[in-house]
């Protein structure tokens, strides 16, 4: 297991910390939580505000590329795929290659970039329909923390399960009273949340040996 930051060329959040809190509320939680339209495309007190492709994940995919020595016929899962951006610039960044992605939002996979027609799955990363050992590499961006800790457990495992030792999850964490203070304020969906060793704890208790990063919001 290694911490390694796939992400770092993600563009970094321009977070307003205090409009969120204000407009946080049980309801914007619950609509959240649904994965539908108002997750994706509605306004940004329940979710994305507008979850549009441009071209932001090819930088990662490109690490990714690098970090697993991916080449083409190399099958790679993207875990809580959502529109499919990863799987598209998966493609770009290496031609040949054979990306997918499985996700809950039928509303996602319905609006999805039509590169990736066909290559994304409705399905809960608890359970995924696939082979053990089927995937080059697995990747799980933002996802496993939105489960409960017993089905986070669950949704790791499976990512190990798919592709032992070549996973790579990113979460969302906190290193000090002040951050889980932001963090807190800024949370929708997420229900599982710890500090880094926090994080290394569940991990381990899921037998997962591959690599991850946290998002920590300052
Ligand atoms: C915060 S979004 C992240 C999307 C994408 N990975 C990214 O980083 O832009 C979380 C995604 O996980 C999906 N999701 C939530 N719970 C899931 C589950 N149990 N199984 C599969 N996908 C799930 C949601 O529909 C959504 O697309």
């Amino acid at each position: 297991m290694r911490e390694i930051n796939l992400l770092r060329r993600y563009p970094k959040a321009k977070r307003n910390i205090e409009k969120r809190t204000s407009a946080q509320s049980e309801e914007n939680i619950r609509i959240a939580r649904e994965y539908g339209r108002e997750y994706f495309d509605g306004a940004r007190d329940t979710g994305y505000g507008g979850y549009r492709y441009d071209g932001r994940w090819v930088a990662i995919a490109e690490d990714m590329v690098e970090h697993w020595g991916l080449k083409p016929g190399d099958r790679v899962l993207d875990v809580g795929c959502a529109k499919g951006f990863l799987v598209k610039d998966l493609m770009k960044a290496c031609p040949g290659i054979e990306p997918f992605g499985v996700d809950i939002s039928e509303y996602a996979l319905l609006h999805c970039e039509p590169e990736v027609v066909g290559r994304l799955h409705l399905g809960n990363c608890l359970r995924m329909p696939f082979p053990d050992n089927s995937f080059s590499a697995v990747a799980a961006i933002n996802v496993v923390h939105n489960l409960e800790r017993a089905e986070c457990i669950r949704a790791v495992r499976e990512i190990e399960r798919l592709a032992p030792g070549r996973g790579y999850i990113q979460v969302d964490s906190y290193r000090n009273d002040r951050e889980k203070e932001i963090f807190l304020s800024w949370v929708l969906t997420a229900r599982t949340h710890y500090d880094p060793a926090g994080w290394r704890q569940l991990f381990e208790e899921a037998g997962y040996t591959g690599d991850y990063s946290w998002t920590i919001i300052e």
